[in-house]
């Protein structure tokens, strides 16, 4: 896709259509919209007086004009982005994907936007270009026809009073955002029998030498030797060898407090059969997006290597497949993780939480003092947030904090959920230190995070429950349903305060 940046002259971009936001109840009587009225004849007018068009968040109305002098464009598109007091820097990417979908469909490739919004103009311009960007993402990929041929090629932002060159990087820093966000629901949709463990290893391997990380991939062995029995208890039902997938990005020069090290660690279960303690038939296919954790881990390290901060990130997925066989875990079996602790497994459909154990003691390992997990990790978290919130607990309230704000900053929601000694008595085992499950059905979330606790040693750490938010089951008018990339933009935010 090309981008390109204007700074006055909107009218004239040389593009097909011309798309803009409009507020709840705005009249055309002034400034760029009052120009646009002229120019479709009184279109504008009209929709809005008829209320065939009112400004209202996600309404659309669409007009032919004929196009006049240095015109080019001889279409329109409004978008309503609502109460003008609220619209906000993240909203333009929802602004700029519905534009750029509503308009793809009716087969125009290129159009400019005027997303009309004050505050931070970089902000604005990186999280337009990533709405495009996302919204261009289907789940046609292994279709062999019906496949969608439509596609916006030339993206023209408008942005009065900023600077092109500024507007320009920005453009390019969404697009990179945009991108790494895809790349992530790309992983998150593969079927699982393409996307095995060893095909997420060669595909984070294969990216990060495109973007300049370093990446280790541990085997079994090797993961074997540094006594990851938790780990180990998840993939040794599955013909599928587990992989501890290492990204490392270090900056040129440093410019983050000396000896902090930020820690991403996904959940990459690429399948979630339940193992022995078997999940139901029905919906079981779903879990082929087990391995989302993974993925945002993988996206956002891609996003940090083209985007290049100043701090360095460490990202960390374990990525196994959970099946039963004759050699699977049974429940009551007991295995030791790698920093010493032993856990009774009383359920082995409960693997997100063993598999994590042993990835976060590698990270803290690695150096981390900053670990952020993410995992589809509970039903339970659907019950309790659906997929408007992505649960987030954590043993330092700063950090939580701190990702809860970057979370708005980037629209992605997030709802702390408490822990405590009272929820990790829960967990304690007969005859081993801990178990993996709690007792019966209650704070299902809670618990899984206070057994990725029981693994942290020093470092400060927040646990997202993205198992609610990381698939879409229907389409928005911005994007499509599926892999949705959860987190990525908040870590990406997150990364970026940390300069
Ligand atoms: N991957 C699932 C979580 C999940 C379940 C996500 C349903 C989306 C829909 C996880 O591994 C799991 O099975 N968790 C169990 C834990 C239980 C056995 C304590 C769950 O949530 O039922
Ligand atoms: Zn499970
Ligand atoms: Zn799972």
């Amino acid at each position: 896709m090309k981008t390109q940046a204007i700074t006055d002259n909107f009218q004239e971009a040389q593009v097909d259509a011309l798309a803009v936001a409009v507020f709840k109840d705005e009249k055309p009587s002034s400034g760029l919209l009052k120009e646009l009225d002229k120019l479709t004849g009184g279109n504008i007018a009209s929709v809005i007086k008829t209320e065939e068009f009112t400004g209202e968040s996600g309404d659309t109305a669409y007009f032919l004009f004929e196009p006049k002098g240095k015109i080019k464009a001889s279409r329109l598109l409004l978008v309503g982005v609502g109460d003008r007091a609220e619209y906000k820097a993240s909203d333009v990417s929802v602004l700029a994907g519905t534009a750029a979908r509503n308009l793809q469909k009716r087969n125009i490739r290129s159009f400019a936007l005027a997303p009309r919004a004050d505050g931070d103009l970089s902000e604005t311009a990186t999280n337009a270009a990533a709405g495009v960007v996302t919204s261009q993402f289907e789940l046609d990929k292994y279709k062999t026809s019906d496949k969608n041929k439509k596609a916006i090629d030339n993206f023209v932002l408008y942005v009065e009073g900023a600077k092109e060159k500024d507007l320009k990087d920005a453009l390019n820093r969404g697009e990179i955002v945009g991108d790494s966000m895809n790349f992530a629901r790309d992983l998150a949709n593969e079927p699982p029998n393409i996307l095995h463990p060893t095909e997420m290893a060669k595909r984070a391997e294969k990216m990060a030498k495109e973007v300049g990380l370093k990446c280790e991939i541990l085997d079994e062995k090797q993961m074997e030797k540094l006594g990851m029995g938790s780990l180990l208890s998840v993939s040794i039902g599955s013909d599928q060898p587990a992989k501890l997938i290492v990204l490392k990005y270090e900056p040129k020069k440093s410019t983050g407090k000396k000896g902090e090290l930020l820690a991403l660690v996904g959940k990459g279960i690429t399948f979630d059969t339940g193992g022995i303690s078997i999940k139901p038939a029905e919906n079981m296919d779903a879990m082929k997006y087990d391995m989302s954790g993974g993925a945002t881990v993988i996206g956002t390290m891609r996003a940090i290597g083209l985007l290049k901060p100043t701090v360095p990130v460490l990202g960390i997925v374990a990525a196994v497949e959970n099946m039963p066989d004759g050699k699977a875990t049974r429940p009551s079996d007991v295995v030791t993780a790698s920093n010493g602790k032993t856990i009774e497994i009383l359920n082995t459909d409960a693997e997100g939480r063993l598999v994590l154990a042993d990835a976060v003691v590698y990270a803290e390992n690695q150096g981390a003092t900053k670990i952020v997990d993410m995992a589809t990790l509970t039903g339970a978290v659907i019950i309790a947030l659906g997929d408007l919130n992505t649960a987030i607990l954590g043993n330092d309230q700063e950090l939580v904090d701190e990702i809860i704000e970057c979370g708005k900053e980037a629209g992605e929601n997030f709802w702390q959920l408490p822990i405590g000694k009272e929820y990790s008595k829960m967990i304690k085992s007969d005859i081993a230190d801990i178990k993996n499950i709690g007792g019966g059905r209650k704070a299902g979330t809670i618990i899984g995070a206070v057994f990725i606790e029981e693994f942290i040693k020093d470092a400060k750490w927040a646990h997202l429950d993205i198992a609610g938010t990381a698939w879409a089951d229907d389409a928005k008018p911005h994007r499509s349903k599926g892999p949705t990339a959860i987190a990525v933009r908040t870590l990406l935010k997150l990364v970026e305060k940390s300069q």
